[in-house]
């Protein structure tokens, strides 16, 4: 059996009793370290160029962030090549530092500072993998001789630095593969690391803790954080990182749940891009704090730009779904969640300080996202949306009753066509279905003249060939339903009826809508005209003519 679960084996919870992460609120943003420039283009199909890489590094800057990690230089020329482009063009703004990776190797080390000389300050970020399953079957090494190899790492960091004593220096250790390390043995390696390099006398150290792979729930991940935390020497003087990769697809969870349980920085990527299934999504995390009232201290108002730059510099195109920037995260199709957005949006006011509208976390303009895509019609949706889309684009209201009725219409269209059913589309089915005037039934003049008895209408409808009409009753409609009935032999009931005048931007200044029952059928029209009498009389006529036609239609069916 190739689908067999029993071979996997359940993460062993963390025994603990003093349990605080849990009461805990993200009130202030963290520290962020973008990591795209090398984890993330680590783990692209084509790495990007150095255009690409200048590209995304520039747009980081914007975003505004403060620490990037610019590559692997000692590992891959070109990460090397573009430090010392970043250095020697002097690219690098005087508030970000940049940050370079390498492993706890002299060599690599010697390199890594080579790579970085002449800059202002840096962070060089050492790492060795921790984790039994590395220790026991890649390295073939017992705990003793891991941490070994991480007290050189930080001892040879700590050496190079100080030949190049101009530049400020931040050191980072990852005990890589943390997820996977017993935590005792972590804060072992992690202390003997400090003891080397001594944060508390003055050298700035970052730890930065990895899921390198995401191997349980992202509460459990919290513990692992706060035990850390409770136990490590000389944590008043450390950055705690956390750098989440999303095997199981809770990495952004599993750094928040981590910031509640005490660490004061997080790497991840624009966008998620990295390793497998990807590292924390940076912009997730980040709206997730802005959405909650909380400054992110990012600028992602220009979501567009963003997404068209990862995606061009990693190749990589955004699922449409992705949390705040995919195409379709602020759309509804679904009949309650536009009904429910539509009544949001009409009773919010422009002084309304706080966003609190049904179905939309945040306001999508925040993100340069434009009101008109939040509602989408399809199969799926009903009155609310199609009467939104009218009213959004063709200044065109809907009785309920209407709404109702036409939704219907387009539902229709949708199952036919099976896809989505655009705003003109909408329109032009309307515009079908109602307000055209069936050839000959054009209302040509009027007359209304009103006595004690009542009111008389004199109606010429047709242009060629003109019909004249007459007749009484208690309102214009009455009046004129009275002398169509005369006309053609039929007894109309007026089901309903609503006139609306149009705001600006309308040829027309008002809109009739009407239904009537001749023989237990319905019928309905609508009429746009220059004033509501007129739009009146139009839908009535537009309406008997529907019945009449449809009448004679079935005629000839008889004979
Ligand atoms: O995922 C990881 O553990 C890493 C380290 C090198 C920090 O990318
Ligand atoms: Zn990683």
């Amino acid at each position: 059996m190739a689908f067999e679960h029993r071979k996997y084996r359940p993460f062993t919870p963390i025994r603990k009793t003093d349990r605080r992460w849990p009461d805990q609120v993200i009130e202030k943003a963290p520290q962020y370290c973008a990591v795209d420039l090398r984890d993330g283009n680590q783990a692209l199909v084509k790495p990007m160029n150095i255009a690409q890489k200048q590209r995304l590094f520039d747009l980081l800057v914007k975003l505004g962030f403060k620490q990037i990690e610019i590559g692997f230089p000692a590992a891959s020329q070109p990460d090397f090549d573009f430090c010392r482009k970043l250095i020697e063009e002097d690219r690098i703004p005087e508030d970000v530092t940049i940050q370079v990776l390498t492993q706890a190797r002299p060599e690599l080390i010697a390199r890594s500072y080579e790579a970085l000389k002449g800059v202002r300050q840096a962070i060089v970020h050492v790492y060795n993998s921790t984790s039994t399953v590395q220790r026991d079957q890649v390295f073939n090494m017992d705990r003793e001789g891991v941490k070994a190899i991480a007290v050189e790492g930080a001892r040879e960091v700590k050496r190079v630095a100080e030949s190049y004593p101009d530049t400020r220096w931040t050191f980072q250790y990852s005990p890589e593969s943390f997820t996977g390390t017993e935590l005792d043995y972590a804060v072992d390696v992690v202390d003997a690391v400090t003891e080397v390099w001594r944060p508390d006398q003055g050298q700035p150290v970052i730890i930065n803790l990895p899921a390198t792979v995401e191997m349980a729930t992202p509460n459990v991940f919290a513990d692992q954080i706060e035990w850390f935390c409770d136990r490590v020497a000389r944590r008043e003087h450390l950055i705690i990182s956390l750098h989440t990769h999303d095997d199981r697809g809770c990495a952004v969870a599993a750094a928040e749940l981590g910031l509640m349980a005490g660490a004061d920085r997080v790497e991840g990527t624009l966008l998620g891009n990295g390793e497998r299934t990807g590292n924390m999504d940076l912009i997730t995390m980040a709206m997730n704090l802005y959405s909650q009232g909380v400054d992110p201290l990012l600028d992602l108002s220009g979501m567009a730009e963003i997404v068209d730059v990862v995606e061009a510099c990693t190749e990589i195109s955004t699922h449409p779904r992705h949390p705040y920037a995919g195409e379709l995260v602020f759309t509804a199709f679904s009949g309650s969640h536009q009904d429910a957005i539509r009544k949001c949006m009409s009773k919010r006011k422009a002084t309304d300080e706080v966003w609190n509208v049904a179905y939309l976390p945040i306001d999508p303009k925040d993100l340069g996202r434009r009101y008109e895509e939040v509602v989408r019609i399809n199969s799926q949706s009903g009155k609310g949306g199609v009467a939104l889309v009218l009213e959004r684009d063709y200044n065109i209201s809907l009785p309920r009753w209407l709404q109702i009725e036409f939704a219907r219409v387009v539902q229709k269209e949708a199952e036919i066509t099976g896809g989505e059913i655009d705003s003109h589309t909408i329109h032009s089915l309307f515009e079908r279905d109602y307000l055209q005037v069936p050839k000959g039934w054009r209302l040509n003049t009027y007359d209304l003249h009103r006595t004690d008895e009542g009111v008389t209408a004199r109606v010429s409808v047709g242009n060629g060939q003109r019909t004249e009409l007459e007749g009484q009753g208690h309102g214009a409609v009455e009046a004129l339903a009275a002398a169509l009935e005369a006309q053609y032999g039929i007894r109309v009931a007026v089901e309903a009826y609503d006139e609306f005048a149009l705001g600006e931007g309308t040829s027309a200044n008002a809109l009739a809508c009407i239904r009537i029952q001749v023989d237990g059928k319905v019928y309905s029209a609508a009429a746009l005209a220059e004033d509501t009498t007129s739009s009146t009389l139009q839908a009535l006529l537009s309406a008997v003519a529907r019945c009449v036609e449809a009448q004679a239609v079935s005629q000839k069916a008889v004979v």
